[in-house]
Parts: C-alpha cells; sequence; structure tokens
C-alpha cells in the first residue's frame, strides 16, 4: 500500500527532507506519495506544494497527520513535543527533528509517546549516516583501544549567517544553546563511537547576548570502556566560515584524523610511513557497499538523503528505524547532564 507522506514545518531543514522525499517518490525508491504540507505561514506550504504538487496545503498540522501514514516533524523545537504526541496518538509514523526537545523530561514523553503507539519513529541525528565517521568506526575496531579524541565543532551563531534564524536566540524556542541545539549530533557521535558515557564534565559560556544561549561548550567525557574523549562546541560570529568538524583519535595503535563530518577522507597513522590516508572515494564506497546501494545511488545528494530513505522504508513495512527516539533520548540525558555539571561546576554521573 503506498505510504502518504505530510511535512509539517517548511523552513530550512524542511527544504532538506522534502527533495529527499520528493527525489524518493520520483524515482520510486520507495512505495510513496508525497501528500500534505504544512506551516504556519501558508505561504511557505504553498511554495512546497508547489514545488512537489502536494495535493492538502494547510496552516493546521491536524490536517496533516488526519491524512497522513508518516509525518515529519521539521518545525522549530518548542513545537516538536505536541506535534510528535499528536501524530503517534494518531498512529502515525514519525520523523522528528533534533533535538526532540526543549528538556529531557519532554523528550521523556515523546519517546514513550511513540513507544506505547508501536509507530515506526526516527530522529534526525544525521551523522549515523556519515560515511566518514562510518569509515573511522570500521578502522578503529583493528586499532587496539581508544585512548582519548577530540572533537571540535564550530558554526557561525545561527541567529545570523546561513540560517538567519531568530528562534535559536530565544530559550523558550530553543531551549538551550550549541549544545542542545547543535552538539546533540556531536554527543550522540561520541557515544556511538567510544561507548557508554559514565561521567560528563562540562563548562558554558554566553557571550552574544541570548540569555539562556550558551555559545560556548566544553565537555569532558568519561567512557564506560575508559576511553576519555573530549568537545569543544563553538557559536561565532565569523560569516565567512562554514559550519565546521574536525575529530582527532587516538587509539593505542592508531591515530586517526578527519575535518569532514560527512563525505570525506580520513588519514590514519599506525607507524607506517607516511600516514595512509583513505579518499573521499575509498570512504564513500566502503559506505556503498555497507548500505547496499548500487551505482545509481551515487548521485551525492540522495546520499544525502539515505537517512530519509531508510525511514520511510521502515515505515512502509512497519519496521523499526534508526537512529531512533531511544538514541535521541540518550543524547539528551547526557546533554542534560552536561548542563547540570555546568550550573553545579561539577563532574555529573549519568
Ligand atoms: N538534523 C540537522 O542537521 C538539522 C539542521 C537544521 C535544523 N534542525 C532542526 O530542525 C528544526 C527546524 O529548524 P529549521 O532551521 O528548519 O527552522 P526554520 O525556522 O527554518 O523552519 C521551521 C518552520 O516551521 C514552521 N513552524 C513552526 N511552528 C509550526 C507549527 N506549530 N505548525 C506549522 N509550522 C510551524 C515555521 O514557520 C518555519 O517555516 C529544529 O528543531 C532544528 O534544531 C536539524
Amino acid at each position: 500500500m503506498t505510504l502518504k507522506v505530510g511535512l509539517i514545518g517548511c523552513g530550512h531543514i524542511g527544504t532538506f527532507h522534502a527533495r529527499n522525499i520528493k527525489d524518493i517518490q520520483q524515482h520510486g525508491l520507495v512505495d510513496i506519495e508525497y501528500h500534505a504540507v504544512c506551516d504556519r505561514f501558508i505561504e511557505r506550504a504553498e511554495q512546497f506544494a508547489a514545488i512537489a504538487d502536494c495535493p492538502l496545503v494547510t496552516e493546521d498540522p491536524e490536517d496533516v497527520i488526519a491524512a497522513c501514514d508518516a509525518v515529519y516533524v521539521c518545525t522549530e523545537t518548542a513545537e516538536h513535543p505536541y506535534l510528535v504526541t499528536a501524530a503517534a496518538a494518531a498512529g502515525r509514523h514519525v520523523f522528528c527533528e533534533k533535538p526532540l526537545a526543549r528538556s529531557l523530561a519532554e523528550a521523556e514523553t515523546m519517546a514513550a509517546a511513540v513507544r506505547d503507539a508501536g509507530v515506526t519513529h526516527q530522529v534526525g541525528l544525521v551523522l549515523h549516516y556519515s560515511p566518514v565517521y562510518r569509515a573511522l568506526a570500521a578502522e578503529m575496531t583493528r586499532a587496539g583501544p581508544v585512548l582519548a579524541a577530540h572533537l571540535r565543532d564550530d558554526q557561525c551563531f545561527p541567529v545570523g549567517g546561513h540560517y538567519g534564524s531568530t528562534w535559536r536566540g530565544d530559550v523558550a524556542r530553543a531551549g538551550g544553546g550549541t549544545l542542545l541545539e547543535h552538539s546533540i549530533h556531536d554527543v550522540d557521535l561520541l557515544r556511538r563511537l567510544f561507548g557508554e558515557i559514565d561521567t560528563v564534565h562540562c563548562r558554558t559560556r554566553e557571550v552574544s547576548g541570548h540569555p539562556g544561549i550558551e555559545d560556548v561548550a566544553v565537555v569532558t567525557f568519561q567512557h564506560a570502556g575508559g576511553a576519555v574523549s573530549s568537545l569543544t562546541s563553538v557559536w561565532h560570529d565569523v560569516p565567512s566560515r562554514q559550519s565546521s568538524r574536525h575529530l582527532e583519535v587516538f587509539c593505542s595503535r592508531a591515530r586517526f584524523d578527519t575535518h569532514q563530518d560527512y563525505f570525506g577522507s580520513l588519514t590514519i597513522e599506525t607507524g607506517e610511513d607516511p600516514p595512509r590516508t583513505l579518499s573521499s572515494d575509498e570512504v564513500l564506497a566502503r559506505f556503498m557497499a555497507e548500505e547496499s546501494l548500487h551505482a545509481r545511488d551515487e548521485d551525492l545528494r540522495r546520499l544525502g538523503g539515505l537517512s530519509d530513505r531508510r525511514f520511510l522504508e521502515a515505515a512502509a513495512a512497519g519496521k523499526p528505524a534508526r537512529p531512533d527516539f531511544e538514541d535521541a533520548l540518550a543524547a539528551h540525558r547526557i546533554v542534560d547532564a552536561c548542563y547540570r555539571s555546568a550550573a553545579e561546576d561539577r563532574p555529573v554521573p549519568l
């Protein structure tokens, strides 16, 4: 049966998903109909509908939930909880953007709602589909125990820059700053790469004058297996600078380094001279083999949309998807502990 798909929130990330959904429908990658779009500014929804030829255009999310089998929640964060719980209560499969919510308590309620409803659920922690981090994870299995790792993540304060977002400067709408709004991706990544996190020690700063919106977060994570990782997450005011990540990992028998967070190369130093670099093409070839993708999928935009394809495949089959709300909840628990650590200026166990 054709899966009817609806999207709520026709903004920045909604554009990304809308393109992917349209592409998946057009190329018959999953049996879907891109049926409905919604935004509280109707002209935005109308623009989306015109591009994708969606029959249902509305300002009311309830119309989308009533008419569709799977619902994308791509609004600002404060709106996620009621939309997700309404969609789950109606038995709809749900894709929700990260962070799930402004607080851990809200995220727990949302995770319980999709769990109880028995629907397919996925969250926009898109680094799960990063080819370069997949290659790193595979290489690390041959490198001995992880000793330490450092991730630097910097982005232009998104109230300006290419986001031009107003709500990200308002704690009532965003819930937090660089750590929750952006680096929840990093927390999830570090947990997946280096194992469960036992203890966090975090410092934050608010420099740009938005109360409750930290623009600096520096965290040390103690992982259950003994590894220590650290994160420096910064929102700066350098509009010329692209969002960027740099990850360096020391294992007992290798050092890894990458300046890319999705498509890109990975440098591996194991004592060979000179260090080996897996090119972005090699990284991509490995990823495609792992995901059982074929040459026709090698359009980079389509690969960028793989997480949507995987969600829609799972929803159509009534199966679980990844990363799911439980993955998101684990990341929310860690972020919540980081904020408590920063407020109380002490390490916080999980
Ligand atoms: N996965 C990622 O890498 C990634 C990247 C960017 C944003 N995000 C997340 O996606 C969400 C949206 O971010 P954005 O940058 O697209 O924001 P945005 O402001 O560009 O777009 C949000 C849209 O939702 C609409 N909207 C808000 N509340 C609504 C409601 N109740 N009903 C209908 N429409 C509503 C707004 O009018 C706007 O058009 C946020 O939670 C953000 O953290 C994730």
